[in-house]
């Protein structure tokens, strides 16, 4: 006799086996793609910038290029960085760092060619490192043959790509950029017979984004790089590509479509790119820049954060840093702050007080030749803090601060400035790489920038070799920085509190999110500080991260302990793991 069961049970296995198990099993199927933040690749991640010319020359000409970069990426590996940010590399005549593109689709040849390229990209992807590009579009180079076209030929189709006038506008000189360099931001064109306008340098005409066409453009532009592989884009001088140069140059109008515009594109061609937006805004503006939820941009540098982090770091007075945490805090969840502490332009202080700002400027700036553009330091880190205490202490919190820390290459050895050279170039010395010629950059007799040869931060100490070999490098301690960031996910994840713990030069950050939680304390002042804990926790079950020599202090219930002078300690409290 069959068992009344059998057929039921024949039943199952086909249905386990066609297409009615799989329509029903699709609801389930479909969660995983519900956006979690934990399968937000950008929010875990740690991103590192290079200046192709100036990381690593293979054939000997002074210019680094895509092989040299590639010769260096198990290194980058090693160090623990998960994606890099490259300065632009299409063909350019260098008058601003590659800033002025002269081809979107092309490599420049002294980078190497398209060969190269996507070898270097398949190196990366190889050793699971990402690769997000600069996107320059809010002006191309004057090199450009679109614009060469525009002021031959008035009837050129070109023409309208840019933005003119035949009178000289009220506003000529006003809204400069680069103030003290740069002059005005609408030039004569003698071939063109009009102004053309350029919110930056005179040899960077903007491009005019009103025009169907050059938006066109600019999406075949994005769709091609995603097509070569990038991860997605760090989006230059974001406010100025949505202005309207017809507005009041000093507060211009913006439109906004046109960043829905490009985000759509990006996620459509490439649903897990993203855009790191270069916007330095005020915080009631955040919001129109991040979008609802998903049509602004992925990242932004955290601008705001990083002039009062300074200004901190100047005078151990943390309340401006507080504050600005806070108001930079609420953004949509899909969202992310990039912080840094440095980068390839001059540390910006236009945020500040003029009061602030010259406080800033005595303790790290206080010659004329380090300031630039009336608003800034043209210095790297290392040398403006001048100890490696206060310097870990800066990484310390860059690495556990709400949001993916950015790192420039050469901070990783302490890298100093030349400032020998014109404005920013000052931070764009080739990377040290041993104590070999040319700091084992390139072999050449002369090198795109000087080498740093003289003065403490010379090439001959400061090097990567020298320092893989010393176990108390600031090489060795940034990759363990490093790693020990990425084992605490919840620092780009979680929620976060700023912690009273009773000395105004202490921040202590709490974090919580999935069954754990992380306090990290760092202390601005050169003077030990003495700090209370709060809260509802075992100090017992405390477990210091960093260091054992503070680790036992809070045992015993105690909730008191000192802290050292530019101390920094992270400690986990739970985990429920
Ligand atoms: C951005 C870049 C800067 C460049 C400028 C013009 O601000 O960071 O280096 O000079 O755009 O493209």
């Amino acid at each position: 006799m069959i068992n009344p069961s059998f057929p039921l049970l024949i039943l199952l296995l086909l249905c386990l086996n066609t297409g009615l198990y799989q329509a029903y099993a699709q609801p389930v199927q479909r969660t995983v793609y519900f956006v979690q933040p934990e399968y937000l690749w950008y929010k875990g991640s740690i991103i590192y910038n290079v200046d192709i010319d100036a990381f690593k020359d293979s054939d000997g000409d002074g210019v680094g290029d895509f092989q040299g970069i590639i010769k260096k990426l198990d290194y980058l590996e090693w160090l623990g960085i998960d994606a890099i940010w490259l300065a632009p590399f299409q063909p350019s005549p260098m008058q601003d760092n590659g800033y002025d593109v002269s081809d979107y689709y092309g490599i420049n040849p002294l980078f190497g060619d398209g060969g190269d390229f996507s070898e270097f990209m398949y190196e990366a992807e190889k050793r699971g490192i990402r690769v997000i590009t600069d996107l320059v579009i809010n002006h191309t180079s004057k090199e450009h043959p679109w614009f060469q076209q525009a002021r031959r030929d008035k009837s050129s189709e070109y023409r309208d790509w840019y933005v003119w006038s035949e009178e000289r506008p009220a506003d000529w000189n006003k809204g400069m950029v680069f103030p003290g360099v740069q002059e005005e931001t609408w030039t004569y064109d003698e071939k063109a017979g009009a102004y053309y306008f350029h919110r930056f340098y005179k040899f960077q005409p903007d491009l005019n984004m009103r025009n169907p066409e050059v938006r066109a453009e600019i999406s075949r532009i994005i769709g091609y790089w995603l097509r070569m592989g990038v991860d997605g884009f760090r989006l230059d001088a974001v406010p100025f590509i949505l202005e309207d140069p017809f507005s009041d140059l000093e507060d211009p109008e913006h439109d906004f479509g046109l960043l829905t515009d490009i985000r759509s594109l990006v996620q459509w061609r490439k649903g897990d790119a993203i855009i790191l937006g270069e916007a330095n805004v005020l915080p009631e503006e955040n919001q129109k820049y991040f979008g609802d939820e998903a049509n602004g941009m992925h990242l932004m540098f955290n601008f705001f954060a990083n002039q009062h982090l300074f200004y901190a770091l100047a005078t151990t007075e943390l309340q401006p840093l507080k504050s600005s945490l806070e108001e930079t805090r609420d953004i949509p969840k899909v969202a992310q702050w990039a912080h840094f502490l440095r980068n390839h332009d001059e540390l910006d202080l236009g945020r500040l007080t003029e009061e602030q700002r010259n406080k800033v400027y005595e303790a790290f700036g206080p010659n004329e030749n380090m300031q630039l553009y009336n608003r800034g330091i043209r210095r790297r880190l290392a040398p403006m803090l001048g100890n490696r205490k206060q310097l870990e202490m800066a990484y310390s919190l860059l690495f556990s601060l709400p949001g993916t820390p950015v790192i420039r290459y050469g901070d990783e050895i302490g890298m100093g400035d030349d400032l020998s050279l014109e404005q920013r170039e000052a931070v764009r010395t080739p990377m040290q790489w041993s104590d070999e010629k040319n700091a084992g950059f390139s072999r050449a007799d002369s090198t795109i920038r000087p080498v740093i040869d003289s003065g403490p931060y010379a090439y001959q100490q400061v090097n990567v070799a020298a320092q893989k070999r010393d176990p108390n490098s600031l090489l060795n301690w940034t990759a363990r920085i490093i790693r020990l960031r990425k084992e605490n996910p919840e620092i780009g994840l979680g929620d976060w509190e700023i912690l009273d713990v009773g000395s105004p030069d202490v921040l202590a950050i709490q974090y919580q999110g999935e069954g754990r939680s992380l306090i990290v304390l760092h202390n601005f002042s050169p003077a030990p500080k003495q700090i209370q804990l709060k809260g509802n926790f075992d100090t017992d079950e405390m477990i210091n991260l960093l260091t054992d020599d503070e680790a036992n202090k809070f045992k015993k219930g105690k909730r008191q302990i000192t802290i050292n002078g530019f101390g920094y300690q992270w400690y986990r409290i739970q985990n429920d793991e």
